[in-house]
């Protein structure tokens, strides 16, 4: 790999933390993105910077010098993202943003949400780009953590839902290749898991990576609804989510094999997530 510095936005995170990870296992120089340099989330041994996604400024500051930037956007609306993004694009000439499998070329732009939204203003911002097109993440089910340790229940709605759910580390592992190698440029990489497996399914695969059985309960999709409008804030975001997976039923997500043919290696699956995840999902011993 070359001797190009990357800043790694959300390298706290599910996603950033793995790709910060490997690109300084490779040798590369990453700087390290957080509002809190000194988080303990962040890999050990790369060089932390502070930034806020939310200030442009603290961003010129610390993407000056590096000349590629792995970017997420992680609030609920688009403000702000066109002075964020020009901020990073004065800097880096090149910007591997992760985006979503929601997004569709040529959908009206209020069907593209955010992500479009993000996506139009890094194609806008004269920095060549990769847009790593995700599914729904395997730590979405995270959120079932509390319920799965405390009863061994998931109470969710739309069991038979089917999604394609991702590994972090295999959007991870994209994202590494398309900072590193040029041929990504113009890219737009839609990235799922390798199978599409229904909620009630998910729920039963990690209580076999625990060993402790774990049993879907059927919610009203209402419960669910204002569960989601009251930890997200955002009612339109709740009606968005509970309408997609309720069509999921019928028409499960799709399945890819761009993340494969770009790494050369099989898509992990979601038992091996869970696997990798356990520890996540098991009551603390005592
Ligand atoms: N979940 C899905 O199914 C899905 C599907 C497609 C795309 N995505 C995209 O993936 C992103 C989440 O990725 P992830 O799961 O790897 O992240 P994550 O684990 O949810 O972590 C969020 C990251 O965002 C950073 N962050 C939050 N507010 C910030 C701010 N004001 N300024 C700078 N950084 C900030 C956090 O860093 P600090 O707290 O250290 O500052 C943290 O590293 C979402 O934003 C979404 O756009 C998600």
């Amino acid at each position: 790999m070359g001797t190009e510095t990357i800043l790694v936005t959300g390298a706290t995170g599910n996603v950033g933390h793995h790709i910060a990870t490997q690109l300084r296992d490779a040798g590369v120089g990453v700087r390290a993105l957080s509002r809190d340099p000194s988080s303990p989330r962040l890999p050990a041994g790369v060089s932390a910077v502070a930034g806020d996604l939310s200030r442009p400024d603290s961003l010129r500051d610390a993407a000056a010098g590096a000349e590629v930037a792995f970017l997420l956007w992680p609030f609920l609306s688009a403000e702000g993202a066109n002075a964020a993004v020009a901020a990073l694009a004065g800097q880096v000439r090149r910007i591997v943003y992760l985006s979503a499998i929601s997004v569709h070329d040529g959908a009206p732009a209020e069907e593209n949400g955010v992500w479009g939204e993000l996506e139009r203003a890094v194609e806008g911002s004269g920095a060549s780009w990769t847009f790593l097109r995700a599914g729904g993440f395997a730590t979405n089910t995270l959120a079932w953590a509390g319920q799965i340790r405390s009863a061994g229940i998931v109470r969710w709605a739309y069991g038979a839902a089917a999604r394609s759910l991702i590994h972090e580390r295999d959007i991870a592992d994209v994202a590494v290749r398309a900072l590193t190698e040029g041929q990504h440029e113009g890219m737009k990489y839609v990235l799922t898991g390798p199978q599409a497996i229904t909620q009630a399914d998910q729920a039963r695969i990690i209580g076999e990576a625990i060993g402790v059985p774990t049993r879907w309960e059927e919610a009203p999709a209402d419960e669910i609804r204002e569960l989601l409008a009251g930890i997200t804030g955002d009612r339109a975001f709740a009606d968005h989510a509970l309408d997609y997976w309720a069509s999921l039923i019928a028409r499960p997500e799709p399945v890819t094999r761009t993340g494969p043919e770009i790494t050369g290696r099989p898509a992990r699956t979601f038992r091996e997530w869970a696997q990798d995840h356990a520890a996540d999902f098991r009551s603390p011993p005592g």
